[in-house]
């Protein structure tokens, strides 16, 4: 429980009444914000030796702040620290336990700086961090993935595992698992990009931006923004203390990876169902059901699929927050927080579970592989064929299409037309070219740079391997 008893306001100078106890309760940030107090805590480190590099403060000031700092991280860290829910939020309830534990010398602290600089400044350290972790963690999934697809590239049969290929969830053509593989490999690697183009975009250092116009003191912002790593200062303080784009970029980066991984979860809940089986997903990573002791139910993909509405919900949620504020801070940017936190938790267990589910489960390769050359898969294939042999394309489909309605109406596949029926559409077409259009043959022929053919696709792995190093 936080206690909720006042002390003097940090900023209680002209006020002569106590706050409301339901303004302080929804003002207050710091049950939520205090997840920043590594942030503050190096943003006031690198801010007290800056002010004692440019002799704002003197050499002792700045040993006792910066003792006072580093015991204040140590008990957070350790679990005893105390916060306070009427010292509003995570940079006051820092400074304030300073003053608690050095004395007067710690309001020099607050020399030259303002809550709106702490807070963009510790935000900013903050998703930094995440984007390149959740690069990091996009990166490991790719990994995983492309181990997949060379996996399957030769399955127990020594032979590539078929998948069919769908459009509009009808099956259309058969592909390789691997290439399907691949697929989501190419997605993870733009989303991986744009985590890393964020965060090289708002590589750029707030502090010293004070409340809004900049600080008559001689501060240097360079000095803090390299003891903070930052590539530099941003240059304009209403900018630097009232913008959130970063944020706004790290939620859409988060949204656009969901939306990948919930067609991810999509595919792998309807390919482990009963009537697909296409997939056998791993014990640990699957459900039962407390009363039908036959289930075996896909959790993780269904949730994560779920999880994708609350991530873009929050990029919806802060794009409106932003929205017509006027500059610079205003007390809704606090807002900012809680969104960003969870799209990063979120994006971080469900890219790890990803990652450990994906290699223990189990893919049939022969009902993919039945299912693969149902439903007239190779249709293309012999209007193909008949194209290759000089008939216009247009012409071939119709030919094709009369026979698939034939086959269809019979209960009959295209290999299973008689010599005969299969003459009376097209001369040039006979029961041997039809059996020779196999899902394998079709596989082999798709050689076209981005295709499904086995050299292509292990072109690709081999590819993805060199630039995942
Ligand atoms: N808790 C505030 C936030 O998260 C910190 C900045 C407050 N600044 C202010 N001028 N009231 O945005």
């Amino acid at each position: 429980m936080m206690k909720v008893t006042q002390d003097k306001k940090l900023w209680g100078g002209r006020f002569a009444e106590e706050t409301a106890p339901l303004v302080e309760l929804f003002n207050a940030s710091v049950g939520f914000d205090q997840r920043l107090y590594e942030q503050d805590i190096r943003g006031s480190l690198a801010h007290v030796a800056m002010l004692g590099r440019v002799g704002i403060l003197q050499p002792q000031e700045v040993e006792q702040i910066t003792a006072g700092l580093e015991d204040i991280l140590k008990d957070i860290r350790a679990g005893t620290f105390e916060w306070r829910l009427d010292r509003e939020d995570v940079h006051m309830n820092i400074e304030a336990a300073l003053r608690d534990r050095i004395g007067a010398v710690a309001g020099k602290l607050h020399t030259a700086r303002s809550r709106n600089d702490q807070v963009a400044v510790d935000f900013r350290l903050f998703v930094k961090e995440a984007a390149l972790e959740l690069a990091e963690l996009t990166r490991e999934l790719r990994r995983v993935m492309v181990s997949e697809a060379e996996k399957h590239l030769s399955s127990a049969d020594g032979q590539p595992i078929i998948l069919p290929g769908y459009t509009h969830l009808q099956v259309a053509q058969p592909i390789l698992l691997s290439h399907w593989f691949m697929a989501y490999t190419a997605m993870l690697s733009r989303d991986e990009g744009r985590f890393r183009d964020a965060a090289e975009r708002m590589d750029e250092s707030p502090l010293g931006s004070s409340a809004l116009a900049g600080t008559p003191w001689p501060i240097d912002r360079h000095d803090t923004a390299a003891a903070l790593g930052f590539a530099r200062p941003t240059p304009n303080s209403l900018d630097g203390v009232g913008s959130r784009d970063f944020a706004l970029e790290f939620l859409s980066a988060c949204a656009v990876l969901m939306a990948h991984l919930s067609r991810l979860s999509e595919e792998t809940v309807l390919y482990s169902t009963f009537e697909f089986g296409f997939l056998t997903l791993p014990d640990s990573h699957t459900t039962g059901s407390s009363i039908m002791p036959q289930k075996k139910n896909p959790d993780v993909s269904e949730l994560a699929r779920g999880k994708a509405g609350r991530v873009f919900g929050n990029l919806m949620g802060l794009l409106t927050v932003v929205k017509g504020t006027p500059l610079a801070y205003n007390k809704d940017l606090q807002e900012d927080k809680e969104g960003v936190f969870d799209s990063f938790d979120t994006c971080a267990i469900v890219l790890k579970l990803y990652a450990e589910m994906l290699p223990r489960s189990v893919w049939n390769a022969d009902t993919t592989r039945a299912a693969a050359a149902r439903g007239y898969s190779t249709a293309t294939d012999v209007a193909d064929f008949l194209a290759r042999a000089g008939v216009p394309f247009r012409e071939a489909h119709e030919v094709v299409g009369g026979l698939v309605g034939v086959a269809s109406r019979s209960g009959r596949q295209l290999w299973e037309l008689s010599d005969a029926e299969l003459k009376a559409a097209h001369p040039l077409l006979s029961a041997e070219v039809a059996r020779s259009l196999t899902v394998e043959e079709s596989v082999k022929g798709r050689r076209s740079f981005g295709g499904t053919a086995p050299e292509r696709v292990r072109e690709a792995v081999e590819a993805a391997k060199a630039a995942l190093g």
